[in-house]
């Protein structure tokens, strides 16, 4: 079965040398990343951190494509305006984050940014149908978030149902956690149309010898498009 979706691939810097975040972002896009995914941790939703705003902040010069911020932490409200003003073009914040999401997303689409919900691997689809009009992407994580490099989870009819709520609706569906030239497929099929990956697009390269980054990107992007149909 074919459908006229393209697919994004969004590298995660979270793969990346955190040292040289700049040079990381620019070699990847110039190598074929269609958005750069920024994961931010808390220590407190997740059981790590990474960074906040001010790095944001110093990475979005470096970024010519779509800065993609993932906020994996508890409470999200207080810190909207600073990712926003840090540059975030999408600002995504987790369902299981508060009691209080459809507010979180009202507040993040305030700022003028386009918000977007992610939904764990134990959260179901009970509960979204009132947030889809809210809503620019739906991120399902395969993984349960907190680290990169661990194994996918295969969501497959999570995704295809959530395809089928979102009908018409021009919301993206992102993929996050575990995703490789062998488990983009099954995600790009049930319908998926951003495909988020740190370790299996940073891995065997770095910024400063990139081709790797590009043969990586080049081979998720190869199978998940050949599995909807399009030409490789
Ligand atoms: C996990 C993060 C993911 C992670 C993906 O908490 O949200 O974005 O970096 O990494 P890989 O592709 O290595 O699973
Ligand atoms: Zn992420």
């Amino acid at each position: 079965m074919s459908h006229p979706r393209t697919i994004t691939i969004a590298p995660s810097i979270l793969a990346a040398d955190f040292a040289d975040f700049g040079a990381e972002c620019r070699a990847v896009e110039a190598q074929g990343a269609d958005w750069i995914h920024v994961d931010v941790m808390d220590g407190h939703f997740v059981p790590n951190i990474t960074f906040g705003p001010a790095t944001c902040a110093a990475i979005r010069p470096h970024i010519r494509t779509v800065m993609d911020v993932h906020l994996m932490i508890a409470p999200v409200d207080p810190y909207i305006a600073a990712f926003a003003e840090a540059g975030a073009d999408i600002i995504t914040a987790h369902i299981e984050a508060g009691p209080h999401i459809h507010r979180t997303l009202q507040a993040i689409r305030a700022t003028g940014k386009k918000a977007g919900l992610a939904l764990n691997p134990g959260t179901g689809l009970d509960g979204i149908a009132p947030l889809l009009d809210l809503t620019d992407l739906i991120c399902v994580m395969t993984v349960n978030p907190g680290f990169g490099g661990q194994s996918f989870i295969d969501l497959s009819a999570k995704v295809r149902t959530l395809r089928a709520m979102i009908g018409d609706r021009p919301v993206h569906i992102q993929i996050d956690g575990g995703i490789t030239p062998d488990t983009a497929p099954a995600m790009a099929r049930a319908g998926a149309d951003v495909l988020v990956a740190g370790s299996a697009v940073f891995k065997g390269g770095t910024a400063r010898s990139p081709e790797a980054y590009g043969r990586n990107i080049r081979a998720i992007r190869t199978a998940a498009e050949a599995a909807i149909g399009h030409a490789a």
